[in-house]
């Protein structure tokens, strides 16, 4: 080998990258590409993606907005394509800037917005996951807009744009959830509160050794509703159904619909959260955006009652009421790969 040549800035990169994991992971959008894993992202033998055995999802349920079943894709959403082009814009821009511009925004504290950070909680948990990721509070826009980032330069305006249409997006589809139920139109809305919305940008760089570790592992959100905007081009995402791992292969025109746990508890476990997880490619990097709308802090998530209390003499709702401050409050204690957090709400 040419030990006499050590520094290309690829190894010289290794080097710094390595000796950073000794200490805390930091973030992994360089622009520089590793040949081979750092060791805090590799995974148990047990715990690896196995993608030679993930299938295709072919027959995605496909939404369309003026009719409903269990929404998992939705079309002709109202978001209009330039607000969407806009977003994706900004947010390869944000990730492509100098690494010390990004680091001003860097931080490994959870309770901190908007933060810039990495993997998904990193003093918690003991292997790292391949992603950076932007977390924003979007709602309402007036008192958070002023913390936001301020490079790109448009990053503000065109993010507040997004998050508006997304919002309405959002009510939307909880008022199609409420009546598919059964339930008045508004009852999610009403039961929900003031609902927060928080804002997640994922950025994959490509990963040398995809077999070995995730960008996110298996889990379902802890929130209410998820809207995913995922690239257009670059898969990664794959949810689970009946214990088998399927890719959900991009569609530019479609949001991807996450129930939340907080929708899952509030139809006494009719919807049911999706289990989810996004894997890396060596080729490309992967961007996604993810909208969460979030319960307010104070708002009681209690089974609805229209779906336990006429069923039988002994029914019961299935989880305990609680309120959402509470619960998210012990989803960021975990880990993200440990059991399902709505586990430690059940009813005994
Ligand atoms: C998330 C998430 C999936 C993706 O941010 O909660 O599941 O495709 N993202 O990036
Ligand atoms: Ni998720």
């Amino acid at each position: 080998s040419n030990s006499s040549l050590p520094l290309s800035p690829l190894s010289l990169y290794n080097f710094f990258h390595l000796r950073y994991h000794n200490m805390a992971a930091k973030l992994i959008s360089t622009g520089f590409r590793l040949t081979t894993l750092p060791e805090n992202y590799v995974r148990p033998l047990s715990d690896r993606p196995r993608l030679s055995e993930v299938s295709q999802l072919e027959d995605f349920p496909l939404i369309d907005i003026s009719a409903t079943d269990r929404p998992r894709l939705v079309i002709n959403h109202g978001v209009s394509k330039a607000t969407i082009d806009e977003m994706v814009t900004v947010a390869h821009e944000f990730f492509g800037m100098p690494m010390d511009e990004k680091m001003k925004l860097y931080s490994d504290d959870p309770t901190k917005t908007p933060r810039l950070s990495t993997s998904f909680n990193v003093k918690e948990e003991e292997v790292n996951n391949w992603r950076d990721y932007l977390r924003l509070h979007c709602y309402p826009i007036d008192k958070y807009v002023h913390e936001w980032p301020s490079n790109p330069s448009s990053f503000k305006e065109v993010v507040s744009k997004y998050s508006r249409e997304i919002r309405e997006l959002g009510f939307k589809i909880e008022e199609l959830i409420s009546e598919s139920l059964g339930l008045e139109k508004d009852y999610m809305k009403k039961v929900l509160g003031e609902q927060g919305q928080h804002m997640a940008v994922n950025y994959y760089p490509p990963c040398p050794e995809p077999e070995l570790t995730y960008g996110l592992p298996a889990h379902t959100d802890p929130n209410a509703l998820t809207i995913l905007l995922q690239d257009a081009t670059v898969c990664g995402l794959q949810i689970l159904i009946d214990g088998h791992w399927f890719a959900v292969n991009p569609r530019p025109d479609a949001f991807v619909i996450n129930i939340g746990d907080q929708l899952q508890a509030l139809s006494n476990g009719v919807y049911k959260s999706v289990w989810h997880r996004a894997v890396t490619n060596t080729e490309n990097p992967r961007l996604s955006i993810a909208s969460f709308m979030c319960p307010d802090n104070g708002a009681v998530i209690s089974p609805a009652k229209p779906l336990w209390e006429a069923k039988e003499e002994e029914a019961k709702p299935v989880y305990r009421d609680y309120t959402y401050a509470e619960y998210y409050k012990k989803f960021w204690s975990r880990n993200l790969d440990q059991e399902h957090c709505l586990e430690n709400f059940l009813n005994d």
